[in-house]
Parts: C-alpha cells; structure tokens; sequence
C-alpha cells in the first residue's frame, strides 16, 4: 500500500514541527509548500537528514509550488502571519483572510478530496473561511484549537495536582480566543471531576479559576516570552493528534472547530466542539448538556466568532 500523503502548507514554525511529527511518526510522506523560497525545501532536506539518525521512513520534501499539493490525503495550513507581542489574534484577519483565500483555491485544484485541518489565526474565522472558499463538505474542513487549548489546560491542572498528564482529562469549548469556554464540570484527574476534587480539598476554587484564566490565556503567554511569534510546537502536536486520528480511522473524540448546523442552538459557524474524528472526517458532532452559566459562555463566545465573520463578510473578498 502507497504511503499517505501530508501537505504541510506554511513551512514556518508550526510547518516545520509538524513535519518532523508526522515523519518521526511515520503518518506518510510530507510535503512542506510556502511562498518563502528556500525554506521549505531547505526544512525538508534537513529534516530527511534526521531520518536516518531517529529510523523513520518517510519522504519529506519541500516546494514553492502549491501543485505539489497534488494527491494530498490530508492539508494542515499553517500559511499566514503570527501575532506579535500586544496583538490578539483577532488583528491578524486582513493579511490572512487574503492568504487563507489563495491557499484555499489552491487545495479545491489540485487536492480536492484532502482533510483539511486550518491553524492559521484568527482560527474559526480562518476555517469558515477555507471552507468557503474550497466548497468542500464541512466534515472534510476543520480547525485546530480546542485540542490545543485543552492541552493547555490538562498540562496546569497536571502541575497543579501533582499527577501525570495522562491521568486528566479537560474540555475548552467556544472559539479560539479570549472567550474560550474551559468547561470545568466535564474535566477530570482520573475520571474525578474538578469540582469534586474542590471539594475534597485537592484544590482550592480559587486556584481553579486561577487555571482557568491562564488557559484562556494560553497563548498571549507564549508570545509575551517568544516576542517574535506565537507558540509552536503544542499547536504542531495537536494538529497531528487530528490528522492521525483521520489518517488511522482512530475516531477519537477530539474538541475542533467545525461547522454548526444547529448543534447548540447555532447555524452556519465554525466553533470548537467535542467531534469523532475518522476515516470519513468529523463523523460526529457530539452535543453535551451544559448548564445556563457554560451556555451563556459558549453563546458569548459564538458572538464573538460571529462578529469576526461579518468583518471578513464586509471585506468583501471571498
Ligand atoms: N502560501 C504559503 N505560505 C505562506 C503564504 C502563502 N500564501 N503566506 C505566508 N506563508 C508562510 C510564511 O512564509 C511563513 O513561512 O506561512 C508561514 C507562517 O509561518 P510563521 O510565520 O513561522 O508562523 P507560525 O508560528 O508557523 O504560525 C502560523 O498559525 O497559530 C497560527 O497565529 C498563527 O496565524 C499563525 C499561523
């Protein structure tokens, strides 16, 4: 059987990490496209130079040329520009809107039966975007972020309780910004939920909440140290955790940012939500009950993704 094939477009920081991922896991063979000249085929030659240090066989390689998206099974976009300290991901629209566009038709030519999986900020504006632009079914279009920022939040808790990473568990729905819903009720340390763990003295709510608006701000963090860019290499791993779970059927359960077609009461807007995962995309869109306190979150939170779309609406380049 051929090896799958993973077109990585934007060779920059999260390209590059994505790559070496999917090689080091051996997903298939990546191509890395990106206007930059040199830098994508220059990651590429690097990084087929580590494979035959770290065993992996997979072809890595890099072009100019978004033809060589050409027979791609899955896309992670990555093309556009990062924030920079002071920024917020929402001023980011204009310059990338425009690339997510070019990028977009690219991948409806020459790659028109790809996954798409959209990191590009800002994130659910992007990905409504891409799909706009591309057409496909929205099960073949998705977002990274909800894995990202409930990565974030599993990593404090861990620290928090002193306990593996492996044993919590957390759920971050609603978009991909300020008004991100840490969803406390559904995450646990070992299947116990946190405010049983408040309750046992484990933590203190105050600390809780503490973590929580760190994790909402998971990402202005990470720029204020780098000043150059925006995190990198948890948004590449948890690209890869979707990709993988398309390219082996795993259907996990995974928060992303899809299309809602009433779930939750909203229409027509990509937000994160809890989905399956596998062979055939977003195979499901799972609905969980939340309390008033979480909708009204979600729904401020869905306001704010909506308001974004109308900025690009009235761009009126799409
Ligand atoms: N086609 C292909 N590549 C492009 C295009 C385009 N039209 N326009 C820009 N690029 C490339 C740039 O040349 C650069 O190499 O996209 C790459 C982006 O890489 P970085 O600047 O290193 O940004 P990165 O940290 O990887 O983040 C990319 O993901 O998380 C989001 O907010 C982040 O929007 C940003 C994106």
């Amino acid at each position: 059987m051929a090896r799958k094939k993973i077109a990585l477009v934007g060779a920059g920081q999260i390209g590059g990490t994505l790559a070496l991922l999917a090689g080091m896991k051996e997903l298939g063979d990546v191509t890395l496209i990106d206007v930059a000249e040199g830098v994508p085929q220059g990651k590429a030659l690097d990084l087929v130079e580590a494979s035959p240090v770290e065993g992996f066989d997979s072809h890595l390689t890099g072009s100019n040329d978004y033809a060589e998206l050409k027979g791609a099974d899955v896309v992670i976009v990555t093309a556009g520009i990062p924030r920079k300290p002071g920024m917020s991901r929402d001023d980011l629209i204009g310059t990338n809107t425009g690339i997510i566009k070019t990028v977009g038709e690219a991948i409806a030519k020459h790659a028109p039966n790809a996954f798409v999986i959209v990191i590009t900020n800002p994130l659910d504006v992007m990905v409504w975007v891409m799909r706009e632009v591309t057409k496909f079914p929205a099960e073949r279009v998705v977002g990274m972020a909800g894995v990202l920022d409930s990565a974030r939040f599993r990593w404090f808790l861990a620290e928090a309780f002193g306990v593996s990473v492996e044993d919590v568990t957390a759920f971050v729905m609603g978009g991909h910004g300020d008004t991100m819903v840490p969803l406390v009720r559904y995450s646990t340390v070992a299947g116990i939920p946190l405010p049983d763990l408040v309750k046992m003295g484990w933590v203190s709510q105050e600390k809780l909440d503490q973590i929580v608006q760190r994790t909402r701000d998971g990402g202005a963090e990470i720029v204020k140290l780098l000043k150059t860019g925006s995190a990198f290499y948890a948004p590449a791993a948890s690209a890869i955790a979707m990709a993988e779970s398309y390219l082996k059927d795993k259907k996990r359960v995974l928060p992303c940012a899809a299309l809602l077609t009433g779930q939750y009461g909203v229409k027509d807007t990509y937000v994160g939500v809890p989905v399956v995962i596998g062979a055939k995309g977003v195979e499901k869109i799972i609905e969980i009950e939340l309390n008033a306190e979480e909708k009204g979150m979600f729904d401020k939170s869905v306001g704010a993704v909506k308001e974004l779309v109308d900025v690009v609406k009235k761009m009126n380049v799409i």
